[in-house]
């Protein structure tokens, strides 16, 4: 059997198609249908033995220390990236070597292209990555349903970055149906200055939806993705989180409002925010037709002085992968 000494997975962003928020729960969590949509911004995780390696003590998995690095094109957004044991991939090694009783002590560097604190679920696209990429270099042998499960210890949106694709989350947003997708749908994202904390912003939604009704995926999003239809799914996007993000952010109104005066096809904010996400096309259409659409959306946000970084992907794309 090879041994590896280092272990490099590459894990995707998300965008929502749908978002629908129920009440508060008394676990402090809110019931979700949130379709899961999987992007081609992508983290590499790369995981290796640690030059200061220690025995392990006896039963030793609990012990293991993962040293954090980060770097990446994404400006200012890497400073917000914790480096210590609170990180979610720090804490993603911890979990394996607990649940297995195998590892050693381990450098982890984060390669990010996906915002931080930007509502696409950055953190815990690097937490899925962890989890692969230390069951593989420490010989571990989690099966997926095990590691699906220290997905959804770690996180709510953790589970989906293993899985990818186009997906139903529901509980917290933890159980996973997979969704038919045919299409493959071009995207522009905008990415804030400002990052948000979600946990604020579902405070927030609280605060102004007090009276929530439980959440339902919409029918017409479900048809218009079984379509491949890119109109059909722009005009259907929502997200329950919006209003709540605009509370705490209300430049972003002028951002969606930017992107779809540039002949965007849908917009929202991603998740709880603040990276504004537009469907610029895709499905049956003219490759040109969607790339003149794309340069227009792109160009629009370049100009209007609101945004960090503007950057472009398709959608969907596999989960977390061993590279
Ligand atoms: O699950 P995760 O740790 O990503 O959630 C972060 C925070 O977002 C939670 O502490 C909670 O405040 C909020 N949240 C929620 N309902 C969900 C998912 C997250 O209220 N379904």
């Amino acid at each position: 059997m090879t041994v590896n000494t280092t272990v490099t997975v590459r894990v995707p962003a998300k965008v929502n198609l749908q978002l629908a928020v129920g009440p508060g729960r008394e676990d402090g969590f809110h019931d979700l249908v949130n379709v899961f949509h999987a992007v081609s911004l992508f983290d590499e995780v790369t995981v290796k033995e640690a030059r200061s390696r220690r025995p392990s003590p006896p039963g030793g998995g609990g012990s293991v220390v993962a040293e954090l690095t980060a770097g990446g094109g994404l400006g200012s957004h890497l400073s917000r990236v914790p480096l210590d044991a609170s990180n979610l991939a720090a804490r993603a090694a911890v979990l394996v070597a607990e649940r297995t009783g195998k590892g050693f002590p381990v450098t982890v560097h984060l390669d990010k292209n996906i915002p931080v604190a930007g509502g696409m679920a950055g953190g815990s696209a690097d937490a899925a990555a962890a989890l692969v990429a230390c069951d593989r270099l420490w010989g571990a042998g989690l099966s997926r349903e095990a590691l699906l499960d220290c997905a959804a210890e770690l996180g709510s949106d953790v589970p989906f970055a293993l899985v990818g694709s186009t997906a139903v989350g529901t509980g917290r947003g933890e159980v996973l149906s997979p969704m038919a997708s045919p299409g493959r749908f071009r995207w522009v994202f905008a990415l804030s200055p400002h990052g948000l904390s979600t946990a604020r912003v579902f405070r927030e939604y609280d605060r102004i939806r007090p009276d929530a009704p439980p959440p339902s995926l919409d029918p017409a999003l479900a048809g218009a993705l079984a379509l491949g239809d890119p109109a059909a799914v722009g005009a259907a996007l929502t997200n329950d989180l919006q209003e709540a993000a605009l509370s705490l952010l209300p430049e972003l109104e002028r951002t969606l409002g930017t992107g779809r005066g540039a002949g965007a096809l849908g917009a929202l904010v991603s998740g709880s925010g603040p990276t504004c996400a537009f469907l610029v096309g895709g499905g049956p259409e003219d490759a040109a037709v969607v790339a003149e659409r794309e340069a227009s959306v792109v160009a629009a946000l370049e100009g209007s002085g609101l945004c960090e970084q503007v950057v472009t992907a398709h959608g969907d794309v596999p989960g977390a992968v061993v590279l």
